[in-house]
């Protein structure tokens, strides 16, 4: 295979000539912050989160969709690559619902992880939320597009990887969301309930229905009547 000669962060590096700027990253041992990305599934440089210098180029690229060349210098690591890194962090953390507290997600969740290594308390940028409605139309899962980064992981993953075509991007713009076509539930869609989109999603946007919850909420609820089995009594002594 052709190789190509680099350096990055002033370390000399001999990597593939198909190579992304990512991939010689990793070759090289060196960590890029990555939300969009995943290997062979969805390459679409989407988050930003990824962006690097390259001497010579004037703007900032996203690594994981960024060829390398020969004689490349690449820095992964300067102040102008930090500071936009979070700008772009903020930016998508504006339009997420925050409510860490109650996420299945919270202590796995790849964006508060980014977060956190990215020292963030607070967020500059505030602007207006759209309040949408969570899909539990399904047996299994549960969509809520308030949490979604729009990453597409989950979109790549049930229509390249699964061939089920049961989500996609829907709207436009500021109005963009992950759903089924034609405002249909989950339960309306294609869907298998396969549960790869949910190992797919770096947030809480998709996750597995908690039963345990559903007959909890029923119990407390006088208008609904559950039926719960117990074991017979067992006398002790
Ligand atoms: Fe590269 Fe999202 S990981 S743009």
């Amino acid at each position: 295979m052709d190789k190509v000669r680099i350096t990055i962060d002033g370390i000399p590096a001999e990597v593939p000539a198909n190579y992304t700027v990512l991939q010689a990253a990793k070759y090289a041992k060196i960590e890029i912050p990555t939300l969009c990305y995943l290997e062979e599934i969805n390459e679409i440089g989407a988050c930003r989160l990824c962006v690097v210098e390259i001497k010579g180029v004037r703007n900032l690229q996203a690594s994981c969709v960024y060829p390398v060349s020969d004689g490349m210098e690449i820095y992964t690591n300067t102040p102008r690559v930090r500071e936009a890194r979070r700008s772009n962090l903020e930016l998508i953390l504006s339009a997420h619902d925050r409510s860490c507290l109650t996420c299945v997600r919270s202590g796995n969740c790849e964006l508060q992880d980014l977060s956190r290594k990215s020292g963030i308390d607070e967020i500059r940028f505030m602007g207006e939320n759209i309040k949408y409605q969570k899909d539990e139309s399904s047996p299994s899962i549960v969509r809520d597009p308030n949490k979604c980064v729009l990453c597409r992981r989950c979109v790549a993953t049930c229509n390249n990887v699964q061939n089920v075509f049961a989500i996609g991007m829907v709207n436009r713009g500021f109005k963009t969301i992950v759903a089924p076509s034609f405002g249909r539930g989950l339960n309306e869609s294609p869907c298998i309930s396969c549960g790869q989109c949910i190992e797919a999603c770096p947030v809480g946007a998709i996750y597995e229905k908690d039963h345990t919850k559903i007959v909890y909420d029923a119990l407390l609820d006088e208008k609904k009547y559950v039926v719960v089995q117990t074991a017979p009594a067992v006398r002790v002594a």
